[in-house]
């Protein structure tokens, strides 16, 4: 039987953080023995906030680093540049003449950097969505493992697929579905009371997996709080369950159990709570940062599984895209 097949991507905006784990990085390297897996480095889609050519080097090495780092074994699946598979900014130009101003407009991504960013509400923030739908299309994939907050791109990209099944009466692109192991999609919160962790400003929301120790410590020890449960058996606001969300991915069963029933009965110190927490992140991240370091500096072998990759999955890209012209009429 044929393989099922995998694609997934992340943008080189930034070293990864533990939400780019445990959403993305963690399925891959479940999902690598299984599936024909194709995980690239998005770095068209980086363009879209950060246009400047003097970190996208930098940036894609450290997340090809990250990659191998993690256990994304070169071996079994096609590491690769976006751009390295130039086939899919044709596919995105197919695709972008059945795209709708109004279902982009209304895509929660564009409204959220188009808010962020008034200054800079660009053509390429606007077609994000088909732009990944061409990535996940281009070797016709059938799952698509990333965090919660991609379910409404692969939403975009069905009905992409669809449409253009529809409009040129086939059954070429099958319906590409988002994919977590333990089948819920995960959104992992970030240290400052609100919200996902992800890059912010300080960098204080999110730990990476290039973050030292020390770092980790401090990061977690200022996470936001509250003065505490006031009642028995009270529901957690959103600041403190976010911790025990960290508390749930990062420590053991029985620490989460011992805190969540100390937080039933008041009894709940946040200090230690914080301090347990910092430490098993620190356990968790350390031989990650040190095998990022060690791979980061071998160029020749991260050039080497770049190229591997490459050609793997330009051949896939070239036999969709031959397909796709052909079946439009050129
Ligand atoms: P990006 O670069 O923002 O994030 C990469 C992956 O990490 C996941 N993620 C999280 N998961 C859980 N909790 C969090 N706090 C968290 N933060 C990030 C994201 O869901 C994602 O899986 N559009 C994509 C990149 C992309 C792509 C694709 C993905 C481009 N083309 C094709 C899949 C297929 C993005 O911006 O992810």
């Amino acid at each position: 039987m044929e393989k099922k097949i995998v694609v997934s991507g992340i943008r080189p905006t930034g070293n990864l953080h533990l939400g780019n784990y445990f959403g993305a990085l963690r399925n891959f390297i479940r999902m690598q023995n299984e599936y024909d897996c194709y995980f690239f480095i998005a770095d068209y889609h980086s363009l879209t906030t950060h246009p400047h050519p003097e970190h996208l080097r930098q940036n894609v090495k450290d997340i090809l680093a990250t990659y191998v780092a993690c256990g994304v074994d070169p071996e079994k699946v096609a590491i690769y540049a976006q751009s390295d598979v130039p086939e899919t900014a044709e596919l995105y130009l197919f695709l972008n003449m059945n795209a709708y101003l109004g279902e982009l407009e209304r895509c929660t991504s564009f409204k959220d950097k188009a808010r962020q960013n008034p200054n800079n509400v660009n053509a390429g923030l606007l077609t994000y969505p088909s732009l990944m739908a061409a990535d996940i299309l281009i070797h016709k994939a059938d799952f698509v493992p990333v965090g919660k907050d991609q379910e409404q791109h692969l939403e975009m990209t069905r009905v992409f697929a669809q449409r253009f099944n529809h409009m040129y009466g086939t059954e070429y692109f099958g319906q590409p579905q988002a994919f977590n192991f333990g089948n819920n999609l995960v959104k992992i919160p970030g240290l400052d009371g609100s919200g996902k962790m992800g890059k912010s400003e300080s960098g204080n929301n999110a730990v990476f997996l290039t973050d030292e120790d020390e770092v980790i410590r401090k990061k977690i020890m200022r996470a936001t709080t509250d003065s505490g449960p006031t009642g028995m058996n009270q529901e957690k606001p959103e600041a403190i369950a976010n911790l025990f969300q960290l508390v749930r991915v990062l420590c053991t069963r029985d620490v989460y159990d011992t805190f969540d029933a100390a937080y039933n009965n008041c009894s709940i110190r946040y200090g230690d709570l914080k301090k347990q927490l910092a430490e098993d992140t620190v356990r968790f991240v350390a031989p990650f940062r040190e095998r990022i370091r060690e791979i980061l500096a071998d160029d020749a072998y991260l050039e080497k599984v770049r190229r591997t990759g490459e050609e793997k999955a330009r051949e896939s890209a070239r036999r969709t895209l031959a397909e796709v012209r052909h079946i439009i009429g050129f």
